[in-house]
Formats: C-alpha cells, structure tokens, sequence
C-alpha cells in the first residue's frame, strides 16, 4: 500500500521509519518530510500540511491507501475530515475531536461533564475578568491561552505579576486567536506522566510508556522545551497506573466525546499528574509525543499499519511490544529554545554506528551538506538489554557528532 505520513519532525521520522518497516507499504510518502524522511520515500514539497483541501486532493491523484497524521496543526484544521471526505482511509482525529487539544477550554468542559479527574479551571474571554480572578488567587498560577501555541502559550509561575503579565500577552495577540480566550487553571502539584492511547470510538488500548525530560539542562534545569530526551520502559510507575488511567481518564473522556458527537479516532496522549488524591489530567494532546516516539517505535514488535487499521476498523489490538530498553538523546541548535541558530553544518553523522538510529528532526540539505534548520535538530536512539546499556550506546554516539554551538543533555535516563 501506498502511505501518506504528514509532518516533519522526529516524531514523524519515527513514525515513517516503523511504517517503512511494514511489509504492508510499498511506499512511504512524506509532507512535507525531512531529509531523513528523504531516504525511506518520496518527499512532496511545496504543499502546506495546514492547507487541508490541498493535501485531501494529493491524497487522491497519487491514490494514497493510508494517510497518517503526525502533528497536531493539521488535525486542528480538519485535515483527517478532508481526507475522510474523499473516501480515503486516515489516521488521527476529527477537527471536533482534535480541540481536546486545540482548546484548553473545550478539554476541562469535556472532562467535567465525563468526571475524568482534572484540575478547576476558569475560562476568561476578555482581560479584565482575568485579572480579576488572579487578584482573589494566592499562586502559583497557571495561565495558558486556550488554543494551539506551539508549546509557548503556558505559564505557571509563582509571581502574581507575571501572572497578569501573562494575561495581556495573551490578549495583546502574542499568540494571536489562540490567545483570545485565557484558561487560568488550578495547580496541580506532583510528578508528571505522559499516558498514549490507541483510539477509536469508546475502545482504547495503551501503549508502552515513556518519560521524556523538558527542561534544556541537566538536573532538570533551565528553559522548558519540546523535549530533550526519553526512555522507555519506564519501570517506576505507582502499580495499576495505566489501568486507573484507562478507566478513569481516557475511557470516560472517549465516552464523552463520543455523546457529543466527536468520536475519537487516533493517538490520544494524556498529561498527567500523580497528586496526593490521584492521577489528574494536566492536558490532552491530540497526537503522540515528541520525543517519547521516538523510543516507542523501536521497541514496538507489533506491525504499526495492522494496528492503525484494527483501531480504523473499531477494535484496536493491544500493541506487542520488545522486551528491550531504548534511550533517546536530542542534539539540539545553539540558541534553542529562545532563539535556535539555524544553517550551522552538520558533521559527523556518517561514524555513528548502525545500530544507532539516527531520527532527523530539524535538519536541510544545502547541497550535499546537512544544515541545522530547527530548534531540536536530531534525535538518536539507541536500544539495549537494559536502560543502562542504551544509555551508554546513546551517548557514545552523541560524541561522534558535531555542529557549532550544539547541545544536549548528558543526564537522560540516567535514574
Ligand atoms: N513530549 C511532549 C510533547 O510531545 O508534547
């Protein structure tokens, strides 16, 4: 079969390197793709991912038999439900579906109405209401701006001023219409833990887990980011997690969504936080996460298209999954997350070892030189009996490649 896979980070080369694995795909296609997508099938350039008619219609003249949705932009704007109109099959949630993450306010009405444990938020659409409610708080506070921002439209500060600060950032259009609307939400104090679904309808079966690191420096220290590295297993997780997880929070939520008329059809990434009276959802992500991809595809035996289609066909199969450990390291571009330095030249990539993969996240060729083009910039994985023995494989590759100013974390997975 001929599949169409949108996006362009690690997580999608992650996605696309498991798919090319498949004896069920005949060809990979990628939009818009990466360099490392480059190698494993064509790349359509020239196409916004975001233009949802555009790509439906592509979908179409190259009579794609699958099409896989990796970020959560393109499911934001009804890209599933323009494909789906053409009759092709897709993989990833409706536009409806999709404002679990599209909109802060629309997931906490969700969650309210199906009991799923969740933090009291308040919904503001003009500033003054806002600042209001912050001046009766005591901190920390949590201020989002209720649509898709990238990553950047959360705060969670213990200053009150910042917190009103963050207000009319969000009003004053920093992160245009995604900040017309303001959630401020209660603190949820405890670890956090990212919980991945495979979804359809009312069915969910769980996959592996895995933790990522979001802080650039080690220690957990310095400016959040998307991710600078995961792991999985994970094995310190409390027992029965991912049942409770099941039944209390994805479950309902699917039953919710479903009554209201937006059934779910995807990966549905739970945020959680393991407080003092339980596990609560932080956030939904519409998608799965980047960089924990990056580690499950590895380690995932299952064929990636069977599943995709045993959840497209309403009874999605319990993934299998290898015994091993696998360990992620993102090299990242100097000046990453502020401000990322891009065009610096990438060498060294030819003397990582085989076993080593090598996920390209923001990377360009110019000429026959690789370029840094992004913030996070390669993700390499390395997968071994045990987290220890990845860990070392990992990082004894990461000194093997080079660019000016590049960064990354020495202490992923490091226990
Ligand atoms: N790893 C965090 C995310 O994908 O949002």
């Amino acid at each position: 079969m001929r599949v169409l896979l949108v996006g362009s980070g690690g997580r999608e080369h992650a996605l696309g390197w498991k798919l090319a694995r498949s004896d069920r795909v005949s060809e990979l296609m990628s939009l818009p793709g990466n360099p490392g997508l480059a190698d494993l099938g064509p790349i359509v350039e020239g196409v916004d991912p975001n233009d949802v008619g555009a790509v439906a219609a592509l979908a179409r003249v190259h009579a794609v038999d699958l099409v896989v949705i990796g970020p959560e932009a393109p499911l934001a704007a009804g890209l599933a439900d323009a494909v789906a109109r053409l009759g092709i099959p897709v993989f990833g949630p409706s536009r409806a579906a999709a404002r679990l993450e599209a909109s802060k306010a629309f997931a906490k009405d969700v969650m309210e109405r199906a009991g799923v444990p969740t933090g009291r938020a308040w919904v503001f659409d003009e500033p003054a209401a806002a600042h209001a409610h912050l001046d009766q708080e005591a901190g920390p506070y949590v201020v989002k701006a209720d649509g898709l921002a990238a990553g950047k439209g959360v705060l969670v500060t213990e200053s009150a001023d910042a917190a009103h600060a963050w207000v009319d950032r969000c009003f004053g259009g920093d992160f245009g219409a995604s900040g017309s609307r303001v959630v401020v939400e209660e603190f949820l104090s405890g670890p956090e833990v990212s919980i991945f679904a495979l979804c359809t309808g009312t069915e969910a079966v769980p996959l592996a887990p895995a933790r990522d690191y979001k802080r650039l420096r080690d220690g957990d220290t310095g400016p959040n980011t998307g991710g600078m590295g995961s792991y999985s297993p994970v094995e310190d997780l409390p027992d029965g997690l991912i049942d409770t997880a099941l039944e209390q929070i994805i479950r309902p939520t699917l039953r919710q969504m479903a009554e209201d008329g937006n059934p779910y059809t995807g990966f549905l990434y739970a945020g959680l936080v393991l407080t003092d009276s339980g596990p609560k959802v932080l956030e939904f992500n519409v998608r799965l996460g980047d960089p924990e991809t990056q580690v499950l595809m590895p380690r995932l035996d299952s064929d990636l298209v069977d599943l995709i289609e045993s959840a497209l066909a309403g009874a999605p199969e319990p993934p299998r999954w290898s015994d091993r450990a696998a360990v992620e390291v993102v090299l990242a571009a100097e000046g990453y997350p502020e401000a990322p330095v891009k065009g610096a030249v990438i060498t060294g990539l030819e003397t990582v070892p085989d076993d080593v993969l090598v996920f390209h996240a923001g990377t360009r060729r110019d000429g026959n030189r690789l370029v840094t083009a992004g913030g996070r910039v390669l993700d390499l994985v390395a997968v071994g009996d045990t987290i220890a023995a990845a860990r070392e494989r990992v990082y004894e590759a990461a000194e093997r490649v080079h660019w000016r100013g590049m960064q990354y974390r020495k202490d992923i997975a490091a226990g």
